[in-house]
């Protein structure tokens, strides 16, 4: 714990000095979300992240999550330093969606719009028409079908198929998975709801249809907290990264939160459900990135110009 206190002086210090903003996920380490919010950055939802670093005023943003944050922060402010605690963080959708068969799948489908997640690298943006999160997937496959749009989605699958089904949009998918959230099981689900009828369940729609089909609230992770927060239920069963349950606790104290069960569950893995890249983040790297300048995020031109267009398009139909 000492040593924790010394590099969360130390970075709130290098903060300061260096005009620079915390920006967190909610799945990091809880000492940097609570880092985040003691000196003025933010913890957030992927979308609120791309759009506090747009307009935060300070020159540097150090964005812990993982790369397609670091990306999108850095191609909507090309004019900002983006710091990242470990450039290795990544994620198992923007690995499973190589920009080269990217371009070849949508090179055979001319006639579909381009709907990517922004779980993906900014050469695949670069590619696409319209970028999503899971805040705003649904209204904007809603507004694409209502124009006669047909779509290619990628990279993932469940997330796709969950758009696709409440929308009835004729969607042309890649098939690509998070690795967290694809682990959560809706036989196991099932059972722990019999043993806590009260509950009510939250659940990311990276998750598959049997988890899903279960849900009281799909929604992204600001939308999981803000249903804790404003429910009047009790008791509650999270099927995302548990990251996400230091901000709940701290927001809804005294409600009960249980983890949705995960395929390698047991009495000594009490945390499946967290992304490893997510958990690369750690207060020696926010401190590291601002001493030295390591971790420094680049998009090349005209990467980043031609992935621009897809963000902006989402972020005017969100404003
Ligand atoms: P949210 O947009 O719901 O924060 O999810 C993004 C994500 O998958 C981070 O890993
Ligand atoms: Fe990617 Fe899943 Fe990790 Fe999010 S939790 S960064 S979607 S692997």
């Amino acid at each position: 714990p000492e040593e924790r206190d010394r590099a969360k002086e130390r970075a709130k210090e290098l903060l300061a000095r260096h005009d620079a903003v915390l920006v967190a996920h909610y799945y990091v380490d809880g000492d940097i979300q609570d880092l985040a919010l003691e000196t003025g950055g933010c913890v957030a939802d992927s979308l609120e992240m791309a759009r506090f670093g747009r307009d935060h005023p300070a020159k540097t943003l150090v964005v812990a999550g993982v790369r397609f944050m670091g990306e999108t922060a850095k191609i909507l402010s090309p004019d900002k330093r983006v710091l990242m605690p470990d450039l290795d963080a990544t994620c198992s959708l923007d690995l499973g969606c190589p920009p080269d068969e990217f371009a070849a799948f949508c090179d055979a489908h001319p006639d579909r719009k381009v709907v990517v997640y922004a779980n993906t690298s900014a050469a695949v943006k670069a590619r696409a028409d319209w970028m999503v999160t899971s805040s705003c997937a649904l209204a904007i496959v809603s507004h694409l079908k209502a124009q006669g749009d047909k779509i290619l989605w990628a990279p993932d699958r469940h997330l796709g198929r969950y758009i696709q089904e409440q929308t009835g949009a004729d969607m042309l998918m890649w098939n690509g998975a998070c690795i967290v959230h694809d682990e959560f099981k809706g036989l196991e689900l099932e059972l722990l709801r019999k043993e806590h009828p009260g509950a009510l369940v939250l659940v990311h729609p990276e998750s598959p249809r049997s988890v899903v089909e279960q849900a009281d609230v799909v929604g992204s992770t600001s939308q999981l907290l803000n249903a804790v927060i404003s429910s009047q239920a009790q008791e509650f069963i999270v099927a995302t990264d548990n990251g996400i349950l230091h901000r709940m606790r701290q927001l809804a104290p005294g409600k009960t939160l249980l983890e949705a069960p995960t395929a390698g569950r047991s009495a000594t893995c009490k945390s499946c459900a967290h992304c490893p890249w997510m958990a690369m983040n750690a207060l020696q790297g926010v401190v590291a990135c601002l001493e030295t300048g390591v971790g420094e995020i680049t998009v090349p031109e005209p990467t980043r110009s031609q992935a621009l267009g897809c963000i902006e398009r989402m972020l005017d139909f969100v404003a």
